[in-house]
């Protein structure tokens, strides 16, 4: 199974993305988290991401179509995968086409995640993230079993720079002048499902493995 999650920050993709691959045995690629270890290693790519991150902005797509065309060509991305924050823009979009039309990999489904714009400001600013394992928690909807401790690898856990109420008001400006157009591209080529993923975790979750169960086997 080839999907893209499509959304604005804070929709829950990674959230999903998370449960499907465990469902599913598939890979996960997420931009986000790529360009983060990059961050962390301080990585010549890494240093120059940061800047674009911290501020809620895209990172070039040359840079980020790099990573994503390295990933596709890993051994675990030939049973399937789950693209989480990618592409983000037309070039972006266009790219992986062309990728995947030379591996005969072609997308099974996008689905376009939506949550009211309150909903996601919420759920972005208590998200708090794991450094080390890349787990994700909620204040409020999905806490830590012990406050600000990571319950899978015991790390402390830390708000990411970006999830400042500036930089969350950039990051949907940006979604909206830049990705929400992927809405309409994916529509064009027949390959978009919309999916209300204002519920709880496991509401959403039920819903999507709806969606997704035609293409197990693909
Ligand atoms: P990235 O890491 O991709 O961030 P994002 O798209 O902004 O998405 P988020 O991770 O913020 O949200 P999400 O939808 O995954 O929600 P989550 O599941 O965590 O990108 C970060 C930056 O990297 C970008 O700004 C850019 O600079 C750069 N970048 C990345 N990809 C790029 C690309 N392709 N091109 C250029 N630059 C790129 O959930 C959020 C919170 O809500 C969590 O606390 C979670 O616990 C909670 N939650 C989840 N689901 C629910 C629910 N159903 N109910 C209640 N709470 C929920």
């Amino acid at each position: 199974m080839r999907v893209v999650f499509l959304g604005a920050p804070g929709v829950g993709k990674g959230t999903q993305a998370d449960r499907v691959v465990e469902a599913f045995k598939i890979a996960k690629i997420s931009t986000g988290d790529l360009l983060r270890g990059a961050v962390r290693n301080q990585t010549k790519l890494g240093l120059e991401a940061k800047e674009y991150m911290d501020q809620g902005k895209l990172v070039p797509d040359s840079v980020v179509i790099g990573l994503v065309r390295e990933k596709l060509n890993e051994a675990g991305c030939a049973s399937g995968f789950v693209l989480d924050g990618f592409p983000r823009t037309t070039p972006q979009a266009d790219e992986l086409g062309q990728a995947l039309g030379e591996k005969r990999m072609p997308l099974d489904r996008v689905v376009n995640f939506e949550v009211p714009r309150e909903a996601i400001v919420r759920r972005l600013s208590g998200r708090r993230s794991c450094p080390k394992c890349q787990a994700t928690f909620h204040v409020d909807f999905s806490p830590p079993k012990q406050d600000g401790v990571c319950d899978r690898c015991g790390e402390l856990l830390v708000q990411r720079s970006d999830d400042r109420r500036e930089a969350i008001e950039t990051r949907l400006k940006v979604y909206e002048e830049q990705t929400a157009l992927l809405i309409r591209y994916y529509e064009d080529k027949r390959l978009l499902t919309h999916l209300d993923a204002s519920e709880a975790v496991d509401a959403v979750f039920a819903k999507l493995m709806k969606v997704l169960e035609p293409y197990r086997a693909t």
